[in-house]
């Protein structure tokens, strides 16, 4: 039997992330097949919530139903326990991709050659720089007319606050894309358009060879030597150690959806990519190595079927076993809770397993015991940190309008934002509730559910506030006062935190120039 040491050694837990269509969905199918977890390309996309689909909240959560168990995705690749923890692509569930990227120890990011740092990529970069998360850039599509390769790393380093390095290099791109030149390898890999095989064109090229002309033109030879050069100078060489502490992301170009750079990509991410790694807590830091098993619960998924109203929980190991059957501490609620059936993701197919290590994630029905961010332990206090929210965009007071229901309406809400499908504001006087979103379909998912699954009717008013600030103070007098004098303006969190709720930016920008006293936090996540 294998001891906890070499199982840890085994295991990559990942995500892939992108703004939509620059070819998460594409990359994620490409690197299973490698893995020989699927057999064929286009196994992946019932994981994909369809563009058709952005107006009809119904069909993705049927989709992101069947998504549950594709959400993490697991393949062996040079005896390494790779998992893939999916993120939606849905600009409205952008939260639930940041919940995911507290629960993975490196990320791959996509970017579409063409279209270069997009909106949500910015995003998503913010959520792994706060934890100084690995990174790895694949720039996508080069057989499409792109930008110029050094103004995309310009872009990225200057737009993501990333210091970039380039490790391949491609000759050409669009319609006379040569392929790409692997600086440490020295060697090009020819480019040709094969959507489904595996096997890679590769020559070893020095680039003062003559051979290099030969096989890609005299053109291009010189340009790529040219451009070699300038690389050399501009950029560093690549340091294993600032990757690791998320310091320098390097870069790779390929296109996906023709197989090309994908095996090197990935066969530099078993190089390089962590293992899991130590976690902050409240009270210390926990290493994966330690004999104790630790965890915490970072993603929720209801079941969609109303009769059904069991939930998934999903549980990142981060330290010893953990073990079927066996009573933890659920720090939280101080209670000790067992599974019976936990399950793994391996294969797609859920698994019951009956133990689990460091990098893995285990499937745990829950009947509403949990909340993302729980922790459970072998009895030892302490919580996971880092479960950010952010401010949402779009904020509606919820009306009920079915008094003699007000206990499922008020369950139904309490469950729906444990599940981080949104967050939930509490307003005094009068208790009323406010629901924030970063995109309006939440609000139609949550109102049909509270429907069907609770017996709750509700509507919606929507409320000038456009941004939530969560508000600190070194003095509690000051931050008291504020909270007085400001009323309505003031909302709690479901941890009844104090949040200010701004109408504008520009309001925002005053009280904070008006009450130097009181911190301002955009997001819940502040030391
Ligand atoms: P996402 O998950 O990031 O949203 O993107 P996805 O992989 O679905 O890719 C978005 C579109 O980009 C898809 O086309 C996909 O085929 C295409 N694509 C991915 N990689 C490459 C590439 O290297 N080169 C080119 N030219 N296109 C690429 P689609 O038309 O939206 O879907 P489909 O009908 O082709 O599946």
């Amino acid at each position: 039997m294998s001891t906890i040491q070499e199982e840890i050694a085994k295991r990559r837990t990942f995500a892939i992330i992108s703004h939509p269509d620059a070819g998460k969905t594409t990359l994620t199918e490409k690197l299973l097949l490698f893995g020989g977890a699927i057999q064929t390309a286009g196994a992946v996309k019932s994981n994909k919530i369809k563009k058709t689909a952005t107006s009809d909240f119904m069909e993705i959560e049927k989709q992101r139903g069947i998504s549950v168990a594709t959400s993490v995705m697991t393949f062996e690749y040079n005896n390494l326990l790779i998992n893939i923890l999916d993120t939606p692509g849905h600009k409205d569930f952008a939260e639930d991709t940041y919940r995911t990227l507290t629960a993975v120890d490196s990320v791959i990011l996509v970017i579409d050659c063409v279209k270069g740092v997009e909106e949500q990529t910015e995003r998503l970069m913010e959520v792994c720089r706060m934890r100084d998360t690995p990174v790895i850039v694949f720039i996508n599509k080069m057989d499409r007319e792109g930008q110029n390769p050094f103004d995309l790393l310009d872009e990225l380093e200057q737009k993501l606050n990333l210091k970039v390095r380039p490790l391949t290099w491609p000759v050409n791109g669009g319609a006379t894309f040569k392929g790409v030149y692997h600086l440490l390898e020295k060697q090009m890999y020819f480019f040709k358009v094969n959507k489904t095989k595996v096997e890679d064109d590769v020559a070893l090229l020095e680039l003062d060879s003559e051979e290099l002309d030969l096989k890609v033109g005299t053109r291009d030879a010189d340009q790529l030597r040219e451009d070699v050069e300038l690389i050399d100078g501009v950029y560093d060489q690549f340091n294993r150690e600032d990757y690791l502490s998320g310091k320098v992301a390097p870069v790779f170009f390929g296109s996906a959806v023709n197989n090309f750079g994908v095996r090197e990509l990935l066969e530099a991410f078993c190089q390089i990519s962590p293992l899991p790694i130590a976690r902050q807590t409240n009270v210390r830091v926990v290493e994966p190595m330690e004999k104790n098993f630790t965890g915490f619960i970072f993603k929720i998924h209801a079941n969609i079927d109303p009769r059904h109203r069991d939930r998934i929980a999903f549980l990142r190991v981060c330290s010893g076993t953990f073990e079927r059957g066996k009573f933890y501490h659920h720090t939280r609620l101080d209670k000790n809770v067992r599974f019976s059936n936990p399950y793994s993701f391996l294969a797609s197919a859920k698994e019951v397993i009956d133990e689990g290590f460091p990098g893995d994630v285990i499937g745990l029905y829950d009947t509403g015991t949990f909340k993302i961010g729980d922790t459970l332990t072998e009895g030892e206090k302490l919580l996971y940190a880092g479960i950010p929210s952010f401010s949402p965009e779009i904020f509606k007071e919820l009306i009920n309008l079915d008094p003699m229901k007000s206990k499922q309406l008020e369950k139904g809400v309490q469950q729906l934002t444990d599940e981080g499908v949104a967050q939930l504001f509490t307003l005094q006087p009068g208790n009323r509730k406010v629901v924030g979103t970063v995109g309006e379909l939440q609000f139609e998912v949550i109102q049909y559910r509270l429907e069907h699954e609770y017996g709750a009717k509700c509507r919606w008013v929507q409320m000038n506030t456009t941004r939530a600030c969560w508000i600190t103070s070194e003095d509690p007098k000051k931050l008291q006062e504020f909270i007085r004098l400001k009323g309505t303006q003031i909302g709690y969190d479901k941890d009844n935190n104090p949040v200010f709720l701004a109408d504008s930016e520009w309001m925002l920008r005053m009280n904070r120039d008006n009450n130097p006293d009181i911190q301002f936090h955009t997001t819940s996540e502040f030391k």
